[in-house]
């Protein structure tokens, strides 16, 4: 057996061994390369900023109305039902860290990146949506970079969300520039 070979079977022994302590701390095992709690944190902000992406989506949604909005509710639907699918990969992956995902809806806006931007006609409205689609690619790409090889199972899913808000932010600037097209669909008065 050659030198490398003997170690790796003595890590593997080591690793056997370690296995068996602190089973109760499930996927964290003592090769977890980050500060759990910190890690936590941010897939907690994460959540909360993917939770008020779901509700502007979802307002913008039922509120846009004009005879050219049809493949825009369809959009803002879709990222809607795509930001919901983010809070849950959160949330599986907080509670795999033995941590516990946020949903109280106290504070959720300060806990959030993103902002909840309301809209007065559509531009407005996608224009938001670019808006905080953007602060939420920026604020993913430096969790990424903080937790680095340290949780690659968190940074994984932080990863693929983050592919996705690129797409919802390029679907956004697509829109944007057929604005010409529907700059007259002012929303209906409410109240
Ligand atoms: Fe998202
Ligand atoms: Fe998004």
């Amino acid at each position: 057996m050659s030198k490398n070979t003997k170690q790796f079977v003595m890590d593997i022994l080591d690793i056997r061994r370690r296995a068996r302590q602190h089973m109760e701390q499930g996927a964290l095992t003592k090769t977890y390369g980050c500060d759990r709690d910190m890690v936590v944190g941010l897939l907690n902000a994460a959540l909360a900023t993917e939770v008020v992406c779901v509700l502007r989506y979802k307002r913008h949604y039922y509120m846009a109305q004009g005879i050219h909005s049809q493949s825009i509710r369809d959009e803002f639907r879709e990222h809607a039902e795509e930001e919901l699918q983010h809070v849950g990969w959160l949330a599986e992956r907080i509670i795999e860290l033995g941590g516990e995902p946020d949903f109280s809806p106290h504070g959720i806006a300060d806990r959030a990146h993103s902002e909840y931007a309301e809209g007065t006609n559509l531009i407005d409205m996608i224009e938001e949506d670019l808006v905080a689609e953007r602060i939420a690619i920026d604020s993913y790409r430096s969790m990424i970079q903080y937790i680095g090889d340290g949780d690659s199972s968190s940074r994984r899913v932080l990863e693929r969300i983050l592919e996705v808000e690129e797409e919802h932010a390029e679907d956004l600037v697509s829109l944007l520039r057929q604005r010409q097209s529907f700059k007259t669909d002012i929303l209906p008065k409410t109240g």
